[in-house]
């Protein structure tokens, strides 16, 4: 039981003590060989492997003294890894199910060290838009304004709807926003599709509704300011109208 508990908390303190590398989407990776040795000539090999949790693991790349590296991985990782004169590890078309650690190791004068980091790949949204908009906004009662979306992102971009320029936020009554977060199959890329409920007061005339993004790969996403044409539920000449109307036909 004592042992047990050792070892879990000795695994807890390196899972949560490494450092992480932040690459981008479809971009060629680097991920550093952390280990600092006086002279290089002593390395006398280094190796590149991954692994994910107790199912996932692999070899990437050897390189003994003297020689080029050699790749060693098999499948995905094949033709998209080599070795930077640094010992870096580069890694081509950088994928959301690279997410793994990637462990350098180094056999140097009788000793061996490691270093790892865990890989996370991001990639900004594609720019907004608002889809599925009202024709109309009726003052005094809620209506289904639109959709914001924001396709193909990761992290998962957060939506914030605006009217001009000011932060909208759920009230539970007169503002209602709603928001569905879908991974889209094959790239794992977050598709967040935000719909804006709202009840429309006589000065809305006129206002501009957007929406931004805030995603840790940029500040500035924000989508096309829409206006809307504000209704009365039930207009006061077409009121009449009727009137006038009802009193012919009696
Ligand atoms: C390493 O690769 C370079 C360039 O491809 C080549 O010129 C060199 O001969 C190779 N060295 C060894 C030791 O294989
Ligand atoms: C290692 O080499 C790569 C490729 O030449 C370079 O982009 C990178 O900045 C270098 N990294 C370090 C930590 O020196
Ligand atoms: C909102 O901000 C943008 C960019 O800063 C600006 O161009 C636009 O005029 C603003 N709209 C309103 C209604 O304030
Ligand atoms: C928002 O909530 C309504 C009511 O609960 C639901 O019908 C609708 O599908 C939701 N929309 C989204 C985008 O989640």
């Amino acid at each position: 039981m004592m042992h047990l508990s050792l070892l879990f908390s000795a695994l807890l303190c390196q899972v949560t003590g490494l450092e992480t590398v932040i690459g981008l989407y479809g971009k060629t990776v680097e991920i550093p060989c952390n280990i600092k040795i006086a002279k290089v000539e002593d390395i006398m090999l280094t190796k590149w492997k991954y692994s994910n949790g107790p199912s996932v693991a692999g070899d990437l790349l050897i390189k003994q003294k003297n020689e080029n590296a050699t790749v060693s991985a098999t499948k995905e990782y094949k033709h998209r890894v080599s070795m930077a004169a640094n010992f870096s590890l580069l890694l081509a078309d950088a994928k959301l199910t690279d997410q793994h650690t990637f462990t350098c190791l180094m056999v140097y004068g009788g000793d061996i060290k490691e270093y790892s980091f865990k890989l996370v790949v991001q990639k900004l949204p594609e720019p907004l838009f608002i889809t599925e908009k009202a024709e109309a906004l009726e003052i005094g009662k809620r209506t289904k304004l639109g959709t914001c979306v924001a396709k193909n992102g990761n992290p998962a971009a957060n939506i914030v709807w605006l009217k001009n320029n000011k932060t909208l936020s759920s009230d539970g009554n007169r503002i209602l926003i709603n928001e569905t977060v879908v991974k889209e199959p094959g790239s794992d890329l977050l598709t967040v599709a935000s719909t804006l409920q709202f009840s429309a007061e006589k000065d809305d005339t006129g206002a501009q509704f957007s929406c931004r993004a805030e995603h840790p790969q940029g500040r500035d996403l924000v989508s096309p300011p829409q206006t809307f044409t504000i209704t009365l539920s039930c207009p006061a000449e077409y009121r009449s109208d009727l009137l006038s109307q009802a009193e012919h036909h009696s």
